[in-house]
């Protein structure tokens, strides 16, 4: 059995409360079941010589957390990671900024991170790096010596070659990700767009019969890792949360409406403007529901150094404050908007109390909260999910109801509908989802990928490669 090595940008500490996003959340709860080392970034900047990592060891997990120079971080998270394989990612050309400064500066915070994990490498480890952060990781480990099996997958959709290639150096990405041995995507769909790119680089040949990709010497493993949910760890949240002195003073507070919720972070692609003014038709085409309705909108502050996070948070205060001054009474707040985070637990006991899930990002790698959403519900009274077709979830989750997020009449009506839907239909669309949940949780996706990456070890290349070292 080989030691799992985590490598992430952001990574969760014992001692903080969890990080946003789903990433943090997923490869904590991989790493919980088998041990070994998580190394990232620790949320500090420097101005000089980051200097060794720092060490936490909890519960079978060492924490390595490295510094970052102020200046680099900016151009290497704020710039080149958030302004440009963001938006670019997220087939948002729109919001990318493209400036090569920070592309070097991507390129050197890659290099540091290479070299202060190092050291900490045991003969023994397979390597698993998370997200669009590190792609260059693991080519710069191999030029530092390492032959051990690394691993990346993506936690956000891959571009299909039409969009990548804006990017001037797009070539070079892909050549990266063939340093690895494997490369998992989210959805079929995200394996299609990188195939598109192999293929548009090294010619069809490069695409094996088996789906392994051949460039040079290297055989690379491409293949979908749909990231899951630990079901019951929600479960056991979501029950105890219902309970709790926050949770109830959110209910009681309903005074008997009903709660539809929504949970992301603040960003441009969770196609937050859209659905308050989904919202905002509904209100106008079903009038019955005024007075009768409470949407709670939990949406923390993130990337708030980045434009176009700046410019979206100002969209939605006007969008909130516009329904609400249209449709607010005495008595009734239509949207209660708020930019700030509760514990995970309590999110999940959220969750629980709503008859209705609102999870339209305009464009989602997986989407987290859709399955939490499921996972969290009384299956006896379950609430309904309305899920945006452009999330990775609707691939897994295709008994919520699936709307087209840009379509907020659309919207408007599965509202209604989820309100109105029978109990027997909402157990029904409830329980195949749990099934699905249930097969492709947290663990299962762990085991995959840690399995691809001991088979990669077993190959014949591998076998010549491991006896070299580390
Ligand atoms: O899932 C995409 C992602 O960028 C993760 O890498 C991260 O955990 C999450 O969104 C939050 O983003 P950030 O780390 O930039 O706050």
């Amino acid at each position: 059995m080989s030691r799992l090595v985590c490598v992430s940008n952001r990574i969760s500490l014992p001692r903080k409360s969890a990080a946003p996003g789903g990433l943090a959340v997923g490869i904590l709860s991989a790493l919980k079941r088998t041990g070994g080392l998580w190394f990232g970034w620790g949320g500090e900047t420097v101005e000089n010589d980051p200097g060794d990592p720092d060490i936490h060891i909890r519960d079978g997990v060492t924490y390595a957390t490295v510094d970052l120079r102020q200046r680099e971080f900016e151009q290497y998270y704020n710039g080149y990671a958030n302004e440009v394989l963001w938006p670019l990612f997220h087939y948002f050309l729109k919001g990318m900024r493209y400036n090569s400064d920070e592309r070097d500066a991507y390129e050197n915070v890659n290099r540091t991170f290479a070299s202060k994990l190092l050291p900490m490498l045991e003969p023994r480890d397979a390597i698993w790096v998370h997200d669009y952060h590190l792609i260059p990781l693991a080519r710069l480990l191999r030029e530092m010596g390492v032959k051990r099996p690394i691993g990346f997958f993506l936690h956000i959709p891959f571009p299909n070659i039409e969009m990548l290639r804006v990017l001037p150096s797009y070539a070079e990405l892909l050549h990266d990700l063939t340093s690895y041995d494997v490369v998992g995507f989210q959805t079929e769909n995200d394996l299609r767009a990188f195939h598109s790119g192999i293929e548009h680089l090294f010619g069809a040949d490069a695409i094996k019969p088996d789906g392994r990709i051949r460039v040079g010497n290297r055989t690379v493993r491409a293949d979908v890792f749909p990231i899951g949910v630990d079901v019951a760890a929600v479960q056991e949240e979501a029950i105890t949360a219902i309970n709790s002195d926050v949770v109830k003073r959110m209910t009681d507070s309903l005074v008997g409406r009903s709660l539809m919720m929504g949970v992301d972070r603040l960003d441009y692609s969770k196609g937050l403007v859209e659905r308050f003014s989904a919202y905002q038709n509904f209100l106008e085409t079903y009038p019955d529901n005024l007075g009768r309705i409470t949407y709670i909108q939990i949406a923390p502050l993130s990337r708030t150094d980045v434009r176009a996070y700046v410019e979206i948070r100002q969209s939605l205060e006007q969008a909130a404050g516009r329904t609400n001054g249209r449709f607010a009474d005495t008595d009734w707040t239509p949207i209660r908007y708020l930019n700030r985070n509760f514990p995970h637990a309590t999110l999940m006991g959220f969750l629980r109390a709503a008859k209705v899930g609102l999870v339209t990002p305009l464009r989602d790698g997986m989407n987290l909260v859709a399955k939490e959403f499921v996972a969290a519900q009384d299956p006896t009274d379950p609430g309904v999910l309305i899920l945006s077709n452009l999330a990775g979830a609707a691939c897994e989750l295709n008994s919520a109801l699936l709307v087209n997020p840009y379509d907020t009449r659309a919207v408007g009506h599965a509202i209604q509908s989820a309100l109105s839907m029978p109990l027997a239909e909402r157990r029904e669309r409830h329980a195949t989802m749990m099934q699905v949940l249930s097969r492709n949780d947290i663990a299962s996706w762990t085991r995959r990928f840690v399995d691809a990456l001991d088979q990669t070890q077993n190959s014949d290349a591998r076998v010549r490669a491991v006896g070299n070292g580390n």
